[in-house]
């Protein structure tokens, strides 16, 4: 392994994520497609190489929230589609279209300004759009009929603009009670054959996100968003009960112990606010990640660590790059490593444990792991790549 100065580092398996895709393509009918969501960060995973083994294993696409994600990608030469979920102001259509990177449209005024923006500048390509249809997510997109038939006839007229796509996006698929998914569901069909009756040819249709494949397959369409199942997380217990597709959690976080002591003399307080007072000869190991690593700051006292196959809790408050743990009378020695989320031995600590403490979703806990904890790379059980904040200095 190459050496890093702070020994703390991300391992995300490619194989797993190969399998993960493997197992929604046998899950979903064979004319479905898989975008791989791989907005912030691939969710903690790192975009560009997830991207790569994603379309390597069969997806097709990719989404990311911003034009500027959507660049990384295009700058490591991947040149599968790109699609833009989030919002993206009017003076970046140019900047996305010479990019070829897609984006979703949200309103007939938004798509005729972004057509005479690049008329004006004669861009030299085109831009795609995917118009997002609000059914009940209430956060973007399009909300009746009249709106949409308007925004599809304002694509259909302009020169620059592409039609790629329509789409919509569940709220509660995660949920034991499928009503207000079906609703969603069901508004949006309604929405298209109004379109069709227009005599509208549709564009690629997608609603799926990880939660809905895995309890709607049939709602499929021509492709699937796959986000947090890419990374073989489980959107919900509830979706994990159903035991309906096989996942395999991609990323573990690891570290090596940076600093040993055994408190053998007062003063035995450890850490800012001196909130934990170690006991007479206890082992305590100062592991070198913290709250400006995305470790939350909400695990001081309360989080755990895995130490030679056994849970240990932390001591004290987490700080901003360091935490320490209780090791008992473990004589433990620096360089020795610790799992903060993943297996050792018998022993694993998955996100999902370290989600409830914090009182979030797992999504938060993996996506705000910080760019400075490099991320290694994993296929056939090696290393065979590490992406570092360390290669640019
Ligand atoms: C519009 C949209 N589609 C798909 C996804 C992927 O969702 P999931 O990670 O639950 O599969 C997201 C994620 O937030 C999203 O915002």
């Amino acid at each position: 392994m190459q050496k890093i100065g702070r020994e703390v580092w991300i391992e995300v398996n490619l194989d797993a994520i190969k399998r993960n895709i493997q197992a929604f393509q046998a899950h979903i009918p064979r004319k479905s497609k898989i975008m791989a969501v791989v907005k912030a960060n691939a969710y903690g995973h790192g975009s560009v190489e997830v991207a790569r083994q994603a379309l390597e294993s069969g997806a097709t696409e990719l989404a990311v929230a911003s034009l500027e994600e959507g660049i990384v990608l295009r700058k490591a030469k991947i040149e599968a589609p790109i699609l833009v979920l989030g919002l993206t102001r009017l003076d970046c259509v140019k900047k996305a279209a010479a990019w070829r990177i897609d984006l979703s449209g949200l309103c007939a005024d938004w798509i005729n300004q972004a057509n005479a923006i690049l008329t004006k500048e004669e861009s030299q390509h085109q831009l795609g759009i995917h118009v997002n249809v609000d059914t009940g997510m209430g956060r973007l997109g399009i909300r009746t009929k009249e709106e949409l038939l308007e925004a599809v006839e304002a694509l259909e007229k302009s020169k620059y603009l592409r039609w790629d796509g329509v789409f919509t996006h569940f709220s509660t698929a995660d949920e034991p009670n499928p009503d207000f998914a079906l609703f969603q569901h069901d508004r949006f069909i309604d929405f298209l054959r109004f379109l069709k009756k227009k005599g509208v040819t549709l564009p690629t249709v997608h609603m799926n996100n990880t939660a809905a494949t895995i309890v709607f397959p049939t709602f499929s369409a021509d492709m699937i968003r796959l986000g947090i199942g890419l990374y073989g997380l489980y959107p919900s217990q509830y979706v994990e009960d159903l035991d309906a597709v096989q996942l395999e959690p991609a990323l573990s976080l690891k570290a090596r112990i940076a600093f040993v002591k055994q408190m053998m003399t007062e003063p035995r307080m450890v850490s800012y606010g001196a909130t934990y007072v170690a006991k007479p000869d206890e082992v305590i190991a100062t592991i070198p990640i913290g709250y400006a690593d995305g470790y939350s700051r909400a695990l001081s006292n309360k989080g755990f660590m895995l130490f030679r196959g056994k849970r240990v809790p932390i001591a004290g408050r987490v700080t901003m790059d360091m935490t320490m743990i209780r090791l008992g009378e473990m004589k433990a020695r620096p360089g020795e490593e610790v799992v903060i989320y993943g297996r050792q031995q018998d022993e694993a600590i998955s996100v999902e444990e370290i989600a409830e403490l914090l009182n979030t979703i797992h999504y938060e806990v993996i996506a705000t792991i910080s760019r400075r904890v490099p991320r290694f790379y994993k296929r056939g059980g090696k290393i065979m790549k590490i992406s570092t904040p360390m290669m640019y200095v």
